[in-house]
């Protein structure tokens, strides 16, 4: 097994995206795992001199804590690839992919895996294009994260306004039916589900601020599934990970409805990794602790590339 202590790893941290935020709290974490390890780590907060500085510190393996555009999209997963640095997390296609919720929707579909009904409408067709999704809907942009620009949408008078909030993030936006249901995280490891985490927001709408303010939302794990729901999942989160190139440590956003079918919101690559977040919650279910998630997910890097 590679030993890691002979590495130079930078923790990719910050950028420019609007999950900037959540990502200098889950880079920090895993920059603090990584010395605790007793590794050689740097931080590094992303901007635009971003391959200078990795060159300049010669860092032998990136650990991608970024989310949103830039970090989880591919982007800053092609250019490690050309400066031929292994990385952390899906390759460039399956970044993208999972980015990209439209083409994830339209991957899943083709896989038949169970998916909401939805409809993709474009910014510069907006005007012309009828809405094809019956109330209660749900409106998100296509490319972001943490619940931002998305609504729930009841009737009528929400669906204009709801239109205009997810625009703001982008020129694709995805309607989707709205699923009645448990929430759900599935952790992945490799093609592996980790513990099931059942999400209870109390205000019964998981947003921005009940999944980063401690208390607004109770979390349940292993979750309270039948054993046949479980298997459900662990199936369907095989099949996501295997449709969308997934690797290392995705986690699934999927809502469990009454008849027991996991409905897959989407695939984050890059999920949250404060102590707190849902990944290393799961992890730590499975007996996996917070330092050796983080050496599990380095090596998942390294795998890829001298495996
Ligand atoms: N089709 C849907 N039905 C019910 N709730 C949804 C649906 N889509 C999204 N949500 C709610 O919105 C939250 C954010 O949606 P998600 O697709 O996971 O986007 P992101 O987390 O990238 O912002 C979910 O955690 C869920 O609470
Ligand atoms: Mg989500």
């Amino acid at each position: 097994m590679i030993d890691l202590k002979t590495k130079k790893i930078a923790v990719l941290m910050g950028g420019l995206s609007a999950e900037r935020e959540i990502s200098l709290v889950t880079g920090k974490s895993v920059f603090e795992a990584m010395l605790r390890k007793g590794l050689n780590a740097v931080a590094i907060d992303v901007d635009r001199n971003i391959a200078r500085r990795l060159l300049e510190n010669e860092i032998d393996l990136a650990f991608i804590a970024l989310h949103g555009t830039f970090g989880e999209d591919g982007s800053i997963q092609g250019l490690l690839e050309c400066l031929k640095i292994p990385y952390t997390g899906a390759g460039v296609l399956g970044s993208a992919l999972a980015y990209d919720k439209i083409a994830t929707k339209e991957t899943l579909k083709y896989h038949g895996v169970p998916t909401a009904d939805y409809q993709a409408i474009a910014k510069k067709k907006r005007g012309e294009t009828r809405r094809e999704i019956d109330f209660p809907l749900v409106v998100k942009p296509s490319a972001q994260g943490s619940t931002i620009g998305v609504s729930i949408v009841g009737r009528e008078s929400g669906w204009e306004p709801a239109l205009d909030a997810a625009f703001q993030y982008g020129d694709e936006v995805l309607v989707e039916r709205f699923v009645e249901g448990r929430l759900v995280a599935i952790g992945m490891r490799g093609d592996r589900c980790l513990p099931i985490v059942h999400i209870r927001p109390k205000s019964g709408f998981y947003d921005y601020e009940a999944k980063y303010t401690p208390g607004k939302t109770e979390y349940i794990c292993p979750a309270d599934l039948s054993a046949e729901e479980i298997g459900r999942c662990e199936d369907v989160g095989k099949r996501v990970v295997q449709a969308l190139r997934a690797r290392g440590f995705p986690r699934i956003d999927a809502i469990v409805d009454k008849e027991g079918v996991p409905y897959v919101l989407e695939l984050n690559t890059i999920p949250g990794m404060t102590p707190t977040s849902l990944l290393p919650r799961a992890a730590r279910q499975a007996g996996l602790g917070f330092e050796d998630l983080v050496m599990e997910i380095l090596r998942t890097a390294q795998l890829d590339r001298e495996g």
